[in-house]
């Protein structure tokens, strides 16, 4: 076997930044809701979990059938080359979901799905017992979406959001993949200055930094796939080797984050040095009303406070309004700012030039983008 079928899954809203990430890796790919597709050689495996910064999950799609009956469920799943990816001892643990189909009882569907790929794999790897399952682990899901059963294998383990650089959060944290979908909506270059005033835990400027230097997001942490047969050490070699020549530690980078809370200050500095950035990142206590900006053309990417609270909405309007006094002085500067305060752009006191709809989680927000007049 020389090529696969992955999926990369994303949140929605993500899909197309996704999709750019691959096409950028070299994949030609199609977007479907909260999935890009493409066929690959067995070596993307390891370089898409290596640099996908905005998906969630790379998976292996291993077959996609129709199916109304639980016999035609099973006879279709056991008609798959499991084997193909598969170890002998393998551990097949079988997730299921099911919308708008005919079968539904998602347990019985993970269960029959189980029973198939157990019988396959006893079938080619000539077993009498049952399967020893102690090896590596291949999580399996069955999806059903009208009538179509969708089989596929994770290949990344942790979602890929888990960088390996968090040691602490606040209490309302961006996932990385969210942070790095919005420093990639921008036209922020790693030589011009970048600024979060609400900084947090710094998740949006630890990706800015990663980005900037070209350091792949999942340099510092393990893959299921990395315990799987089929998936030989020299690929997983070669991904860590481009890695590790594609990273540009010498691009300088302007870089400055504050928060009103010297305890979120401590666990950014905390992450960024996890993040192997060192003391690249500038950090300071201070809140949003003493931000002061020097430079000319800058960025300032954030995640303030929503106010979703009714106590907490003056406090939110006057941060959003102080932002909004101080920016205006700054026309050279690009303001992206995502929230879910919906008159966001009347506090902040400026129509934005653009508006995108992003789920942060489960809340829906916007992300308001405000483009800067260069200036030489
Ligand atoms: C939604 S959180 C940001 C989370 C961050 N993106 C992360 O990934 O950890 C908002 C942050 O704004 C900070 N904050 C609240 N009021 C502030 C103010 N007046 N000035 C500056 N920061 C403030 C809070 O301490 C909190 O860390």
């Amino acid at each position: 076997m020389k090529q696969v079928t992955l999926i990369a899954t994303a949140a929605m809203g993500l899909e197309s930044i996704v999709a750019k990430e691959v096409k950028d890796l070299g994949y030609e790919a199609t977007v479907e809701n909260g999935k890009v597709i493409f066929d690959a050689p067995i070596s993307a495996i390891p370089r898409c979990n290596l640099w996908l910064r905005t998906a969630d999950r790379v998976k292996i799609l291993v077959g996609k059938f129709e199916a109304k009956t639980f016999d035609e469920l099973f006879e279709q799943t056991k008609a798959l080359p499991w084997e193909l990816y598969v170890d002998e001892a393998g551990q097949i643990p079988v997730s299921g979901k099911s919308v708008k189909s005919t079968l539904y009882s998602v347990s019985d569907c993970q269960a029959i799905v189980k029973k198939a790929i157990v019988e396959r794999m006893k079938l080619k790897y000539g077993l009498v017992n049952k399967l020893a399952e102690s090896g590596a682990l291949y999580k399996t899901e069955v999806a059903l979406l009208k009538d179509e059963a969708t089989l596929t294998i994770d290949t990344s383990g942790a979602g890929l959001h888990k960088r390996g650089y968090r040691t602490g959060q606040g209490e309302a944290p961006l996932k990385e993949t969210l942070a790095a979908a919005l420093v990639l909506l921008t036209n922020w270059k790693p030589d011009q200055p970048l600024i979060d005033p609400f900084c947090g835990s710094g998740t949006i400027l630890i990706e800015a930094a990663l980005i900037g230097q070209n350091i792949a997001p999942g340099f510092n942490r393990e893959f299921a796939s990395e315990e799987w047969d089929f998936v030989k050490q020299k690929h997983w070699d070669a991904a860590f080797n481009e890695a590790e020549e594609l990273a540009n530690y010498d691009q300088p980078l302007s870089i400055t984050g504050s928060d009103i809370s010297h305890q979120m200050i401590e666990t950014a500095q905390a992450n960024a040095l996890e993040a192997g950035l060192g003391d690249l990142i500038e950090w300071k206590q201070m809140q949003v009303s003493d931000l002061a900006i020097k430079q000319k053309n800058g960025y300032l990417i954030s995640n303030p406070p929503y106010g979703e609270r009714l106590s907490d909405r003056e406090e939110v309007e006057k941060m959003y309004r102080d932002l909004g006094n101080i920016m205006r002085h700054h026309p050279s500067w690009s303001a992206y700012i995502i929230t879910a305060y919906e008159q966001f752009e009347k506090v902040f006191g400026k129509t934005a030039t653009k508006k995108r709809k992003l789920f942060n989680g489960f809340i829906q927000t916007n992300y308001y983008q405000y483009f800067g007049e260069k200036e030489d």
